[in-house]
């Protein structure tokens, strides 16, 4: 979309960029794609910049980030073709958009090795991460007016099926930023298979066909899908008129609720009056949102196996992501200096973080719900795979 680094990128939440009609606007204060690639706008280690009290200008200095963002420009900044690589758009139109194929079946293989431990069973979501669905796009797509219109009624719904008005940024976003911890990683295919798959458990349908179990999407499909809240959102950010649009709507506070000095008198007291004709969240107005922030997560639940607990098993599906690949900022398995360096504190110490989380970027149990002791013969697993 534009050039910045992937770190950056992927914390700015796609969903809010959306809601805030943000794209076109930010192509006006984000270094443009044609420009010379210059590192003036990017914290990601490249260049440094003067840093007090662990903070440089507005931006906090994740120390990490920038470890992992040294490996993977190696310590220097990254020429013209790397930053095409990292640099890729999917526009609405197809633009960008590389031909492949890609099943329900398979999109569910890979969300359960890859996806799940953070997006949950289904997409269920929770836990601080984005609920990927909550049933048939097209009957929850109305909740976004609830309140406005029905106040008894349920919050909005917003999540893809519901709320996101181009399914481009959907493929885009899962190449470009998923998953979390190995961005730029799948295949083309692996792509279509994830979307076909998110669309499927959404209740999607494409040109009249329901996307069921088993559907195969590919690029023609794709181009056909029409998410049921593409008019939903003012102003009209797409198409070359867009950026003008915005312009427009946003000169005229009618448009968004702003409060405006009475203009035709002289006034000391009560000067302004409330103008917006269309007011969409307004005081205590919508307070029920769906997902709300944060809920309890609904992970695949422990198979208890007879032949007792499989930690091989268990790594490969929960830790491998982030400890099998250097450039996480995890200790490698296999890794033998890597890992003295953490079990030099003792093996105590290398659970209790373990379980607890580290402000380095070790989830708590890894994103599991896994017991004490089964988190434990992984970590033991992990440890002599190293030595
Ligand atoms: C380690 C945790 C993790 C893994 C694994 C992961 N994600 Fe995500 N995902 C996140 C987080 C965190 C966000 C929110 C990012 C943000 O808003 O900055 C997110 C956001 C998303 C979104 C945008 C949702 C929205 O409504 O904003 C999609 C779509 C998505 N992920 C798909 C996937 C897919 C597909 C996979 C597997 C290939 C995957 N994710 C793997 C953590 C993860
Ligand atoms: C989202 C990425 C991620 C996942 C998933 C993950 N880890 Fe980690 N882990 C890290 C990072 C990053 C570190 C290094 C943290 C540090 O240096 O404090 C780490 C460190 C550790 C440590 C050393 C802790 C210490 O400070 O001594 C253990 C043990 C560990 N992980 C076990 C696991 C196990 C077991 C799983 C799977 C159940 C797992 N991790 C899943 C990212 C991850």
């Amino acid at each position: 979309m534009f050039k910045l680094n992937k770190n950056l990128l992927i914390s700015i939440s796609a969903a809010a960029a959306l809601s805030l009609g943000l794209t076109a606007c930010m192509e006006d204060i984000m270094p443009s794609a044609n420009a010379t690639p210059s590192l003036a706008a990017s914290i990601d280690g490249g260049v440094k910049y003067p840093v007090k009290d662990d903070k440089t200008g507005p931006y906090y200095v994740n120390p990490q980030v920038e470890k992992q963002a040294k490996h993977i420009f190696n310590g220097r900044i990254p020429t013209e073709h790397e930053y095409e690589e990292w640099n890729s758009d999917v526009m609405p139109d197809g633009t960008g958009l590389p031909e492949g194929e890609g099943s329900v079946e398979d999109g569910e293989e890979v969300y359960e090795s890859k996806c799940v431990m953070c997006h949950g069973d289904f997409g269920s979501g929770g836990g601080g991460y984005p609920s990927l669905s909550k049933g048939t796009a097209y009957d929850l797509h109305e909740t976004l007016t609830n309140q406005r219109i029905k106040p008894d009624m349920d919050g909005p719904v917003r999540v893809f099926g519901t709320y996101w008005p181009q399914a481009s940024t959907l493929w885009w976003y899962i190449k470009d930023a998923m998953p979390h911890p190995q961005t730029d990683s799948l295949s083309d295919d692996e792509v279509y298979s994830l979307v076909a798959y998110i669309l499927n458990i959404n209740e999607f349908e494409i040109d009249g066909e329901e996307v069921d179990d088993e559907y195969v999407l590919n690029r023609e499909k794709f181009l056909k899908i029409k998410m049921p809240n593409v008019d939903g959102f003012e102003p009209k950010i797409d198409g070359p008129e867009g950026r003008a649009n915005v312009r427009k709507y946003f000169s005229n506070p009618d448009n968004f609720g702003a409060v405006k000095v009475k203009a035709s008198e002289r006034c000391m007291t009560n000067c302004q009056e409330p103008t917006a004709k269309i007011v969409y969240i307004q005081g205590a107005g919508i307070s029920d949102f769906h997902p709300p922030m944060s809920v309890a997560r609904d992970l695949p639940k422990e198979e208890p196996s007879a032949g007792g607990f499989n930690a091989e098993k268990a790594y490969t599906e929960s830790c491998a992501m982030c400890h099998g690949a250097e450039g996480m900022g995890a200790p490698v398995v296999g890794n033998k200096a890597e890992w003295a360096a953490y079990t030099a504190k003792g093996m105590d110490k290398v659970y209790t973080n373990g379980i607890k989380g580290t402000d380095a970027g070790m989830p708590p149990k890894g994103g599991t719900d896994l017991s004490d002791s089964n988190f434990k013969s992984i970590v033991d697993y992990m440890i002599n795979k190293s030595k």
